[in-house]
């Protein structure tokens, strides 16, 4: 059967249909696990759960786009870390039975379209979308915080990847045509009208898979921590997210030279943010645009976590006359950029960095047509 099918044919069989969203992050790298503000916003592309009860003990998965199937017992959630389709799943059901949330059999077809990879959450948004569906059977209520925070713990505890909560907060808790002013440190939310006037943000892969959990994503939260160790007695900062640029000049010594690196981007990365969201509210495109510059040119040199694919495309992207900035989004190493664009440049933009990009790496990279959606959706089938 064809994705399609299965589709049509799933409406009719489940009981319930559930999504959590994937996520582009307009700015605020790396600064979640910090205790920064961060400024996501949920996506169209999501990851969709039809699912039904079937009394039994386990939860079996089928995938729309994967031939195969995998059972998971109830109790035993402990024991598929390691098996190549389903894990994250099992992650997600354990965590969410930690948080106390009811478990019971069920089936489940997931369709993704959120591209894996990419750098846009399609963990975070099967991980939420798993724990969300678990509640749509049990009854239990759907509290979209908490089931952020469990996905987070799969990622974390059973994944493997010590992310922060930025993904499956988005995923869970976005909202249609709204960015996510969010405080990783109090979990405080402000949405803002994602109003970027005669600007569309345009996203683009550039089709070098990543992975977080090979990547040096968890080294680099360990640099930060360290930066944290050794600046809290002498600042008294709780998160490295409260250090200010002149404190950490004044201790810079007593800091390697790398870790001085990556606490100062998560410094001037927090001070972005918070301008980036005055310029999206006062309308300001140029401002907005050249703090995304900002932000990619301190990801490359400071955090170092762009790479060579991810730079030829965000370089690519601000050579063009219509691009207001442009930068990498999400973990990095691989993955996506998001770009500001005159919109009616759009066309002649995107063309430009196809043909540039591929001419400076040789891959062929793919535009993403998707708009700002909504976080965890539940619908009855
Ligand atoms: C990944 C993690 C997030 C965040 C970003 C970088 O997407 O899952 O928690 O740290 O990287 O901003």
């Amino acid at each position: 059967m064809t994705r399609t099918e299965l589709l049509k044919k799933a409406e009719r069989e489940y009981a319930f249909k559930v999504s959590a969203a994937g996520r582009v992050n307009i700015i605020g790298e790396h600064v979640d696990y910090c205790g920064g503000k961060v400024f996501p916003a949920a996506l169209a592309l999501c990851n969709t759960v039809y699912v039904r009860p079937n009394g039994t003990n386990f939860v079996n998965l089928k995938w729309t786009t994967l031939d195969c199937e995998v059972s998971l017992d109830l109790d035993k959630l402990d024991d598929y870390k390691y098996i190549e389709y389903g894990n994250y799943q099992a992650g997600s059901l354990l965590m969410g039975k930690r948080a106390g949330l009811p478990l019971a059999g069920c089936d489940m077809l997931h369709d993704c379209t959120v591209p894996f990879g990419s750098g846009l959450s399609s963990s975070a948004a099967i991980e939420v979308s798993t724990i969300a569906a678990m509640c749509a059977i049990t009854g239990a209520p759907v509290d979209a915080v908490k089931i952020a925070l469990a996905a987070q713990a799969a990622e974390r505890e059973y994944v493997g990847v010590n992310c922060g909560v930025m993904d499956q907060y988005t995923s869970a808790c976005g909202k249609a045509g709204h960015a996510l002013l969010l405080d990783c440190a109090t979990l405080d939310c402000e949405y803002v009208p994602l109003d970027t006037g005669d600007c569309s943000l345009v996203i683009i892969n550039c089709k070098k898979p990543h992975s977080l959990v090979e990547s040096k994503y968890n080294e680099r939260r360990a640099e930060t921590e360290t930066a944290l160790a050794l600046l809290a007695p002498l600042t008294g900062i709780g998160c490295l997210a409260e250090l200010t640029a002149a404190d950490l000049e004044k201790h810079k010594t007593v800091l390697s030279a790398n870790v001085y690196a990556r606490a100062k981007h998560v410094v001037d990365e927090c001070a972005r943010v918070a301008a980036a969201t005055d310029a999206m509210k006062s309308g300001d495109m140029v401002k907005l645009g050249a703090l995304l510059d900002a932000s990619h040119k301190s990801l490359k040199e400071l955090y170092e976590v762009t790479g060579k694919e991810l730079d030829a495309l965000a370089f690519a992207a601000q050579s063009h006359p219509a691009c207001l900035g442009s930068r990498m989004t999400g973990g990095g190493f691989g993955g996506c950029t998001v770009s500001l664009v005159k919109t009616d440049g759009v066309e002649d933009f995107k063309k430009h960095v196809l043909e540039k990009y591929k001419a400076a790496t040789g891959y062929d990279a793919e535009v993403y047509e998707t708009r700002v959606g909504d976080g965890i959706t539940i619908t009855k089938l």
